[in-house]
């Protein structure tokens, strides 16, 4: 089946788990360079592989990788740097430059490799519109076309649980998943992707519905089990109540439960008594960063001609999309 924007395709592409760890990426599923994905008619990181940069900007946390977006693999170590604080547009794209010299210094990539970036908010047409977690600077403000500009290179935003949906979805624990998923982040804040067979409904925001007068992220988030002093009993209610109540609204046939948290799964998952499937997510805290890369891989393919691969027009931009490219450049050519 042709992929379209917001698909994920069904079935596992090969050596989507098999990356061998290097020596400069000791952690993950990080692939080496020249490992799955590069041929010697397009070596990895140079022209147009299918490679792109995801950055994830969380709560604590801004990290980033260049991915391969073929196979969900790492090419490079994870890097990270503490989110700035505050947490403004300008001192966050600062820490981006940063990331991506790095990153781009480890492995050269053409400059019409694509980024996308994760934020914890809603992102409609390159533009925040909340801002529950970061500094209320990124309220309203066009961050696809000022990243892009600091960066060179085109940008595409994404809300960051939907970026971590992707990724759980096309090579993690939604892997072959049809019908109703729902994928919930518990980190700083709640997150959630909602995916009709393998369709992303962007922006959904259930980590704000109201729970006992409260929003449910100020009781369930995995901050808030800290910041209350509640032990891994007391919390686990607290999710279990929310994911009730999200049940009786959605009826998803699976969820996936992501986020920080989800590395200390044993301490909580079994007093979950929620009525669909409960699956914790598998790619941890590289979802974000591999989803990101996708929707920007995709996004950038989109709007290049001659690509048989995709469903959509060339030029066509998905709704509620927008791509930025630099000023003053040309649209990128494929990835
Ligand atoms: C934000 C969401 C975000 C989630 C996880 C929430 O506070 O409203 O947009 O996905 O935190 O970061």
């Amino acid at each position: 089946m042709r992929e379209r924007e917001d698909e994920v395709s069904a079935a596992a592409p090969s050596g989507a788990t098999g990356g061998s760890p290097t020596s400069a990426a000791p952690e993950g599923r990080t692939a080496p360079p020249g490992g799955p994905g590069g041929t010697p008619e397009s070596p990895p990181g140079v022209g147009p592989g299918r490679l792109a940069i995801g950055i994830d900007v969380g709560g604590t946390g801004i990290k980033a990788a260049i991915v391969d977006i073929d196979t969900g693999e790492l090419r490079t170590a994870r890097v990270r740097i503490r989110t700035p604080q505050p947490s403004t547009p300008r001192r966050c794209i600062e820490a981006m430059e940063g990331l991506v010299r790095k990153l781009t210094d480890t492995l050269p990539l053409d400059p019409s490799a694509p980024v996308g970036v994760g934020i914890p908010g809603v992102a409609i047409d390159g533009t925040i519109l909340t801002a529950t977690n970061i500094d209320k600077g990124w309220l309203g403000f066009a961050a696809g076309d000022a990243i892009a500009k600091a960066l060179q290179r085109p940008v595409t935003i994404i809300n960051d649980a939907d970026a971590a949906g992707l990724a759980e979805l096309q090579f993690g624990a939604g892997r072959g998943h049809s019908g109703t998923v729902l994928v919930i982040t518990l980190g700083t804040g709640i997150g959630t992707a909602l995916f009709r067979n393998g369709h992303l409904v962007p922006n959904t925001e259930l980590g704000h519905i109201e729970i006992r007068g409260r929003d449910a992220e100020s009781r369930a988030s995995a901050t808030a089990r800290i910041r209350r002093k509640l032990s891994w009993v007391k919390w686990a209610g607290d999710v279990d109540e929310f994911l009730h109540r999200i049940d009786t609204l959605l009826w998803p046939d699976l969820i996936i439960v992501g986020g920080g948290v989800s590395k200390e799964a044993e301490k909580f998952l079994h007093r979950i008594t929620v009525r669909p499937p409960l699956v914790t997510a598998q790619l941890r805290n590289e979802a974000g960063i591999v989803g990101a890369a996708m929707r920007a891989g995709r996004m950038a393919a989109t709007s290049a001609t001659d690509l048989p691969a995709l469903a959509t027009q060339p030029g066509q931009t998905p709704a509620g999309e927008a791509r930025q490219t630099p000023a003053g450049e040309a649209p990128p050519q494929p990835v």
